[in-house]
């Protein structure tokens, strides 16, 4: 069974409270999900490999690390794009490969519209979500990353609801979920609850 990593920190809670606030507007929706993505990208890459590195500071010569795994962030449209720009700032190096998936809300099921992927799969993939609710889009996009040769999946996302995480399991047992929190439950139309809403429409002012 795939490991699910629950961030606990007091700023993620913090942060979280303002994130979920229907009342926060679009401006301060979009900070919240950067500051929160860059604590659950901090977590999500604690276990990288690191290398030696010869460098010389002002006063000598020295060994230090450096990552060298080739790494690639893979944002699920349109939401996903919200968490890109803070994993970028903490990855410089990192590839950026889009995936596009709506949700059909009378059949719940993922909808592609957009893929990019290149001949040369990354090392390492950290697919990019705010919401994993149902686990439909998250499964599809892992399958996606997988097909495209990479084996090493982390998926980050800001809230995760019991049953998405139990459905990411089942089918992608090798995959870690990192997420800000586990919710209670889906309400009748598939959205988290207590939830902070519609993410892509909060991001994108879109509502
Ligand atoms: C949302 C969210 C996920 C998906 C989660 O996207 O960003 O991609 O729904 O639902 P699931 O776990 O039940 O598949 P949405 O379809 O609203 O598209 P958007 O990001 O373009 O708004
Ligand atoms: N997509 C969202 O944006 N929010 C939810 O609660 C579920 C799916």
């Amino acid at each position: 069974m795939s490991r699910v990593v629950e961030l606990k920190h007091p700023l993620v809670r913090h942060h979280m409270a303002m994130l979920r606030d229907k009342n926060t507007p679009t401006y301060i929706f979009r900070d919240q999900i950067r500051r929160l993505t860059l604590l659950l990208a901090y977590e999500a890459t604690a276990t990288l490999p690191v290398e030696p590195i010869e460098i010389e500071t002002p006063l000598c010569k020295t060994t230090c690390k450096h990552v060298e795994t080739r790494m690639g962030l893979v944002p699920i449209l349109r939401a996903g794009l919200g968490m890109c720009d803070a994993v970028q700032d903490l990855i410089p190096q990192a590839e950026i490969w889009h995936l596009g998936f709506y949700r059909d809300e009378s059949t719940l099921e993922p909808v592609e519209y957009y893929q990019k992927f290149s001949d040369h799969p990354p090392e390492i993939a950290f697919i990019l979500d705010p919401m994993l609710a149902t686990g439909g889009s998250a499964c599809e996009a892992i399958a996606m990353v997988k097909k495209w040769g990479v084996n090493k999946i982390s998926m980050l996302c800001t809230i995760a609801s019991p049953e998405g995480i139990e459905k990411v399991q089942d089918v992608h047992p090798d995959v870690t979920i990192f997420t800000c929190a586990i919710d209670e439950c889906l309400n009748e139309n598939a959205y988290i609850v207590p939830g902070l809403g519609d993410a892509g429409d909060r991001i994108f002012n879109t509502l």
